[in-house]
């Protein structure tokens, strides 16, 4: 089956074909990716510093379509008449795509031009992000999403993003290759046997730090979650406050290449053992404000030796050294603290398998230190990783987690499906 997967809860227009098959006695889906496109708001939001919901939400409006040509391999440029057919539609249809566009006038055109004329592709299923995530941002997608779905009776259904960051990694065997090449080698597994159960996820992106328990696909378990900032929110924080740009997570890790991670002792939040915070119900909480606090006192207390006081641009008025040691060592500490909760978890509920998950997945530091210690400390433990253009925010991940959900027999009603900023894994 052919699923296209529809992803706006952020900054990214993304969309992606995935085609499954079920292989061997044992059944499992075998995910393949036809398509995957993302295209990038990052020069919008860059001057903000951060992600502004109404212009994402402009964004989506204006690219959707654009994206979802490429995504058919059509070219968005070819006129009326070179359509494959140019058909008319059922009055009842039109009227109802219309009303499920009204917010968005140009798109309601845009649809009638671009969309309604196409002979109706291949796909059995529309997999679309229905939270959490900026609402404005989301309601673009999940409309097009149920536009798509009225013109073409093709069943809809609405997924949990970070259920996506998880689920991508039934494709982790791609990693494989990639992760030998850097530092360890990891069991060559099929995607089947990786994914033994129960598994520990260490999810961490922009909005979510959250270490899950998840007894089978669908049935997970939050062992705890961040306090206060995410891990990818400390990251882009923390740039900002060095003078790199937004999002600031690929640039920390560049920098930090350049640095002593044991240059500056930052804190390790919520990791002593016998501190009072560590009691059964928050030992698997996480905490970044407080390191976020202490790396900027250390920032203040470098440039006010070197200058003689505060600039609004502190973090560039740093030598580059110290700029690169602030760098690692931050790096280092949320790494640290990521990376001994896992394992702790891990072993607590005797894990088969560790996924990571999520934008800040893409660290390589991040991914080498947990592999390592793994290897080290949990037997026969499988590691699973997602691809690096994988890790950040993608429609395949929607896809396939859409499919998952779709397998089990749920499935969404375009008449009612709507934003929802309720996270699906809570405790
Ligand atoms: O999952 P994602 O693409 O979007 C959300 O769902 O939030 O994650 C984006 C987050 C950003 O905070 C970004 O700085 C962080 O992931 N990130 C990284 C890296 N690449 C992206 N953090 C650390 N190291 C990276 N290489
Ligand atoms: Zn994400």
């Amino acid at each position: 089956m052919l699923i296209l997967g529809i992803e706006t809860s952020c900054d990214e227009t993304a969309l992606a074909l995935v085609e499954v098959k079920k292989q061997g006695k044992s059944d499992s889906p075998n995910f393949r990716v036809l398509k995957n496109i993302i295209a990038s708001q990052i020069e919008v939001h860059k001057e903000y510093g951060g992600v502004v919901p109404g212009l994402a939400k402009r964004e989506h409006r204006r690219n959707l379509v654009k994206v979802f040509y490429k995504t058919l391999s059509l070219n968005y440029g070819m006129t009326n008449n070179q359509f494959p057919i140019s058909k008319q539609i059922s009055n009842s249809k039109l009227q109802n795509i219309e009303k499920v566009l009204e917010r968005y006038p140009e798109m309601v055109e845009e649809f009638k031009k671009k969309i309604i004329p196409l002979t109706k592709p291949n796909i059995d299923l529309i997999a679309v992000t229905h939270g959490p995530g900026l609402e404005p941002a989301l309601w673009v997608g999940i409309n097009f999403a149920r536009a798509l779905s009225v013109l073409w009776d093709i069943p809809l259904i609405g997924v949990d993003h970070m259920e996506g960051h998880i689920a991508v990694n039934l494709l982790a065997p791609q990693e494989v290759n990639e992760m030998s090449n850097v530092k360890y080698q990891m069991s060559n597994v099929d995607t089947a046997s990786a994914i033994a159960f129960p598994a520990i996820a260490l999810a961490v992106s922009g909005g979510h730090t959250q270490l899950i328990l998840i007894k089978d696909w669908l049935d997970y378990k939050l062992l705890g979650e961040t306090l206060d900032d995410a891990a990818g929110e400390a990251f882009d924080k923390i740039a900002r406050l060095l003078g790199l740009p937004f999002p600031g997570g690929p640039h920390i890790e560049k920098l930090a290449k350049d640095g002593n991670p044991n240059a500056f002792d930052f804190p390790r939040p919520l990791l002593r053992q016998n501190s009072k915070e560590q009691t059964m119900k928050n030992k698997y909480n996480f905490s970044f404000s407080g390191l976020k606090t202490a790396v900027l006192y250390e920032v203040r207390n470098q440039t006010s030796s070197i200058s003689g006081g505060l600039t609004s641009k502190l973090g560039k008025s740093l030598t580059p050294k110290v700029r690169a040691n602030i760098a690692a060592s931050f790096q280092q500490a949320v790494i640290d603290t990521l990376v001994i909760k896992t394992i702790k978890a891990a072993k607590e509920y005797g894990a088969k398998t560790i996924m990571l998950a999520g934008g800040v997945a893409a660290n390589q530091a991040l991914k080498i230190q947990l592999g390592d210690k793994i290897k080290k400390e949990l037997h026969n433990v499988n590691y699973l990783v997602p691809e690096l253009r994988l890790a950040t925010d993608n429609g395949v991940m929607i896809a396939i987690a859409g499919y998952l959900r779709y397998a089990n027999g749920e499935s969404s009603d375009w008449k009612t499906l709507e934003a929802d900023s309720n996270k699906l894994i809570t405790d």
